[in-house]
Parts: C-alpha cells; sequence; structure tokens
C-alpha cells in the first residue's frame, strides 16, 4: 500500500468524533445487542440504554438499526426543544410507505406516491397516543423499532411522564412495536423518572466503559485496515490512556498512524504515540481543557492541586466508576512518596467539587462511605494524557 492509499483509509479507519454507522467497524457490545435483540423479540418489552457521556451508546443505536433485519427502524436524536409531539412527528416522517391512487381517465395509469405516517395521524388530537397504538397495531404485518437517542435532552418531567405512560400502555395492548430509550445517565430514574409500572415492561441496558479487549478489537481492525503495526505494549498503552473511552482509542490511533504515513514507514513507534498524545491533548473540547485549567492552577512549585488531581485520575474505581478517599491516598503515596492522611486532601477533594475549580468532582455520601467520581468522566482520560507530558 502506498501512502496516498493510506491516506484515503486513514480518513475512515478510525473515527474519534462520529459514532459508529457501519456494523463493520462497530466492536465489541455483545452482550448490550443481544438485550437489545431479546426485549424487539419479547412481547410488551421494550428497552432503556444508559451510561456514560462517551461509552458508545449512539453507536449502539445505529447498530441496532442497520443489523436487526425484519424490522422497520427509525431514530430520532432528541434536542432540549423537542416535545412530546416534534419528537413523535419526527419518528413518524421516517415511516414511509407508497401510495397507489387510479388514474384519471380511460386507460389512465396509476398514480403511485409515498406517504409516512404523519398523514394518518393528527399528532395534536387528545388521543394521539391512543390513536398511535391503534395505527401500529393495524400495521400488523410490519414490526417497527422507534430509537429516541439523546434522551437525556428531554428535561420536561410532563414529556418524560407522557413517554412513560406511553410505553405502558404499548406493552399492554400493542405487539409489534418496539420502543428503546437512548441517553447519558448513571441510572434509569435519572432518564425516565420513577415509574413503578414501567418496571416490567422496560428493560434496563447499561452501557458500560469498554474492557479492554473490545477496544483492542478497535486499534487492531483500524492498524489492518491500514496495513501498519503497532507492538503489543503500545496497544496496551492506548487502551490504558484510553480507560474504556472508545473516542480516544480512536484519537491515538488516528494520529499516531497520521504520523506513520507522513514519514512513510509501517509499524508505530513511542514517538508516534508520545505525538498522539500531544496532538489528543490539543484536539480536546474546550469544556476538558478549561475545567481541568481551574482545577490545576497552584501557586507553589510543588503543585499540590495537580498531585491530587493526578491521584484521583489513577486510583481504583468501583463498579459505578467511583473511588474511596483511601484509593487516592494510595495512589497520592505511588505519586508523590508522602504516606498522608485523608485529611491532609479534604480541602483540595473539596474544593474540585466547586465551579471556581472546575466542577471536576462530584462527591457521593459522606462518612466513610464517601465517594468521588469524574464529573465528565472522560477528564479521567484527559487528565492521564496530561500525566504522560509531565
Ligand atoms: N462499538 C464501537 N466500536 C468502535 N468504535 C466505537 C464503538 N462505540 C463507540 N465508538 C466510537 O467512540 C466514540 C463515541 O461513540 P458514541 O458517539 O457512540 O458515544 P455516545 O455514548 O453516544 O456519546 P455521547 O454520550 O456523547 O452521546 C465515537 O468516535 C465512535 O466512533
Ligand atoms: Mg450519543
Amino acid at each position: 500500500m502506498d501512502k496516498t492509499q493510506r491516506e484515503q483509509i486513514l480518513k475512515w479507519a478510525f473515527s474519534p468524533t462520529t459514532p459508529i454507522k457501519k456494523e463493520e467497524f462497530f466492536k465489541g457490545r455483545i452482550v448490550q445487542l443481544r438485550k437489545v435483540c431479546e426485549a424487539i423479540n419479547t412481547e410488551g418489552q421494550h428497552a432503556i440504554v444508559f451510561g456514560e457521556r462517551g461509552v458508545g451508546k449512539t453507536s449502539l443505536a445505529n447498530i441496532m438499526a442497520e443489523s436487526i433485519t425484519n424490522i422497520y427502524p427509525t431514530k430520532v436524536t432528541c434536542s432540549r426543544t423537542d416535545n412530546f409531539r416534534t419528537i413523535w412527528k419526527q419518528a413518524l416522517e421516517q415511516v414511509q410507505y407508497s401510495t397507489t391512487t387510479a388514474g384519471l381517465g380511460f386507460n389512465a395509469a396509476d398514480k403511485i406516491g409515498v406517504s409516512n405516517l404523519t398523514n394518518s395521524l393528527n399528532l395534536d388530537s387528545t388521543t394521539f397516543s391512543f390513536d398511535l397504538i391503534r395505527l401500529l397495531t393495524q400495521l400488523n404485518g410490519t414490526k417497527f423499532l422507534f430509537i429516541f437517542d439523546e434522551f437525556d435532552n428531554i428535561t420536561d418531567r410532563e414529556v418524560r411522564k407522557l413517554f412513560a405512560d406511553l410505553i405502558k400502555s404499548f406493552s399492554d395492548n400493542n405487539t409489534n412495536t418496539t420502543i428503546v430509550l437512548v441517553g447519558i445517565a448513571n441510572d434509569v430514574d435519572k432518564l425516565i423518572g420513577s415509574h413503578q409500572s414501567l418496571e416490567r415492561c422496560l428493560k434496563q441496558i447499561r452501557m458500560p466503559r469498554m474492557s479492554d479487549a473490545e477496544s483492542l478489537e478497535i486499534i487492531e481492525q483500524g492498524l489492518s485496515k491500514l496495513e501498519i503495526t503497532a507492538g503489543e505494549s503500545l496497544k496496551l498503552k492506548i487502551i490504558e490512556f484510553a480507560s474504556g473511552f472508545p473516542h480516544y482509542v480512536h484519537l491515538l490511533c488516528k494520529y499516531a498512524c497520521e504520523e506513520v504515513t507522513r514519514e512513510e514507514r509501517i509499524k508505530i513507534t513511542e514517538n508516534d504515540l508520545k505525538f498522539a498524545i500531544s496532538q489528543g491533548i490539543d484536539n480536546t473540547n474546550e469544556q476538558l481543557k478549561s475545567a481541568y485549567r481551574k482545577a490545576s492552577i497552584g501557586l507553589s512549585t510543588t503543585n499540590k492541586w495537580k498531585d491530587v488531581l493526578f491521584s484521583c485520575a489513577e486510583a481504583k474505581i468501583d463498579e459505578y466508576n467511583c473511588f474511596s478517599i483511601p484509593e487516592i491516598l494510595l495512589a497520592y503515596k505511588n505519586r508523590t512518596g508522602k504516606d498522608v492522611k485523608g485529611g491532609s486532601i479534604s480541602y483540595n477533594l473539596n474544593q474540585l467539587c466547586l465551579k471556581e475549580r472546575g466542577d471536576i468532582l462530584e462527591k457521593l455520601d459522606t462518612g466513610l462511605n464517601t465517594r468521588y467520581r469524574f464529573v465528565n468522566p472522560m477528564m479521567m482520560a484527559y487528565i492521564k494524557l496530561m500525566i504522560s507530558t509531565e
């Protein structure tokens, strides 16, 4: 493969900023996809996919729409200005069908047209939900899948309640439609509120951060398309930096491969990774950069703010991606060699939860159960990149 060919492939082999659309590039997530399929194949069952920012929810939504056969999929990306009516309008406009009307006059040909489901329903009707269920039930030769991504943008409780009620009605009265809600949340209640009646009919699918094996699949697929190689330890470093966020896997690989291609080599070296890290830092979004600046600024030469921040990024996390004070202290000791007590960093930790220090951390529980987590989970990966440039 020559340089020009490689440059062409580089445009799509790694995609740090766009969700995956094609099954070929979608790696891992077998458990989550299986659960979605189970929901679709179970009468009266719907699903809610929730997880941290940037773990790959939209990519999963795209793949379910693309890869599940024998189903009519529609996907709507909800925005902050949407309401129940505008969301369903966008969904129903996507359900198109052809119409045939008899032509006027002797021997006139039939007219073939295209219509969509909004024409069959009055979106402003007070009985809209009822009418929608009845219409879709009548079309029972077809199975429908409605995916509503970025559902976390719907903050109006009334709209969420309308969705909850509608899902319950679908579950009770319709068998050929599945609704899947997708959004950023640490728990389901945050996304749709708490409705006991939904418990049985709404399958909860948590999207965790990627496992090392899943991240490795992304690296290997991209490298093989580009016919570029990398040592195993270098791949592991990329995985460690990315901390389970596929965005960073794509980002580091993309910049490293760009450098390899520019110099017409075929193997990624440690220097390429260094270059990729500095590019990755430069190209991180402004919100993360500015929060980090606020959090790490300090007057003394020994910057305690940085030490505490870095220790948080290196602390062992639990299954909810939170870390405890003992874990932070352990990381702090590994980093500075200082064996300090919780009291000596508690001021810094509490300040990092405030706006003046970038709203970096969120404190959960108090006393012995105190735990922290990054407000923007991708901050963890960003800090790890910063640490490596020291
Ligand atoms: N299964 C996957 N295989 C390969 N790459 C993936 C996969 N899932 C996500 N990615 C990549 O990770 C990045 C983030 O993915 P995506 O936009 O789907 O995440 P998200 O959870 O929807 O993010 P947000 O919370 O910001 O909406 C994208 O660059 C995408 O290409
Ligand atoms: Mg998304």
